[in-house]
């Protein structure tokens, strides 16, 4: 029998490099690219390299990512994670692929008392959630075969992220004595690329369209997964909190960030599991990674 055919676009990422591997363990025929094999500003390669893959399932897990950033490159944000998203629909709509498209908790404004779920306004204050949350909607109009999962606080072993930030803060202050300071007033999940892989997969060859929410279930703050990262790694340093004023950056972030994946749990399709056994997972697939690394 064949396997059925994955084109997983941001394949260098951090989370399109686990998806990958994860989804050739589940027994689908991957197909990688990346920048700049395909661009997701152009149109015309996005047609080319989506038509060329003959995938039954297109993933789209590339974005521009710098949040910051976004903040003053406005047009480019929009064009990698509004337009360009919606490209890759209307192409993967024109072979009759089923589209997947990763969104993020910035689509809200942060300011709801509970965990939000799918049927909350969106209301993004950056410019990084404002293209997001374009891009969710040019998905969804231009590909009525689509699954957009909405993650938050994303780690894993490829790439740069919060868990190898606060390490190598954390080992730089402990050297010189110093405590290092982490926000204390944003909530949210941490969640792994495993578990989002996890879900992806569990939910993709299933009839469920439209937007998911898919983070680690409990919540904490930057600063309570700080103090777990830290004394995991072992590292002699004190964390110290402070609040989101005491520490401003370019672009707002929402204060709560919990996700409550509400639509999942319904269909009975949820498998994510707790922040703290995801981060305790992540802890043993790197110490098998490092494991490896030294036996070769
Ligand atoms: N990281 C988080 O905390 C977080 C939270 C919520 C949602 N998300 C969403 O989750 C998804 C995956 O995030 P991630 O952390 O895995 O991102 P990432 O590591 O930054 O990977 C993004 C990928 O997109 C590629 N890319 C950049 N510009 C491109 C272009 N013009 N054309 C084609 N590909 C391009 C990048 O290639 P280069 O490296 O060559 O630029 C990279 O391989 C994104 O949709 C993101 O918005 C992330």
């Amino acid at each position: 029998m064949n396997e059925p055919r994955m084109l997983v676009i941001g394949s260098n990422g951090q989370l399109g490099t686990d998806l990958c591997r994860e989804a050739r363990r589940g027994g689908y025929d991957v197909r990688e690219i990346d920048y700049p094999d395909i661009d997701l500003a152009d149109r015309r390669s996005v047609e080319r390299r989506v038509a060329e893959s003959g995938a039954a399932y297109v993933i789209n897990c590339a974005a521009y990512t710098a949040v910051d950033d976004c903040e003053t490159n406005r047009e480019r944000a929009f064009a990698l994670n509004a337009d360009g998203p919606g490209a890759v629909a209307a192409a993967a709509a024109s072979i009759g692929a089923r589209m997947v498209h990763i969104s993020t908790d910035y689509v809200f404004d942060g300011c709801k008392a509970e965990p939000y779920d799918e049927n909350d306004p969106p209301n993004p204050q950056s410019v990084y959630g404002k293209s997001k949350l374009a891009g969710e909607r040019n998905v969804a109009a231009s590909c009525e075969n689509h699954q957009i999962f909405r993650i938050a606080w994303l780690y894993g072993l490829h790439g740069s992220n919060f868990v190898f930030t606060i390490r190598s803060l954390a080992e730089k202050n402990a050297a010189s004595g110093g405590a290092i300071t982490v926000v204390n007033d944003q909530f949210g999940s941490p969640t792994s690329t495993r578990e989002v892989c996890r879900q992806v997969l569990h939910v993709l060859p299933t009839g469920l369209a439209g937007v998911f929410h898919a983070t680690c279930e409990g919540w904490c703050t930057w600063f309570d997964f700080t103090k777990e990262i830290v004394a995991a790694a072992g590292i002699p340093v004190e964390v110290r909190p402070c609040t989101s004023a005491e520490f401003p950056r370019p672009a707002p972030r929402p204060k709560n960030s919990i996700l409550e994946n509400e639509r999942l749990k319904r269909a009975g399709m949820a498998v994510m599991t707790d922040w703290k056994s995801a981060f305790r997972e992540f802890l043993r697939d790197e110490a098998d990674v490092g494991e490896e690394t030294c036996t070769k």
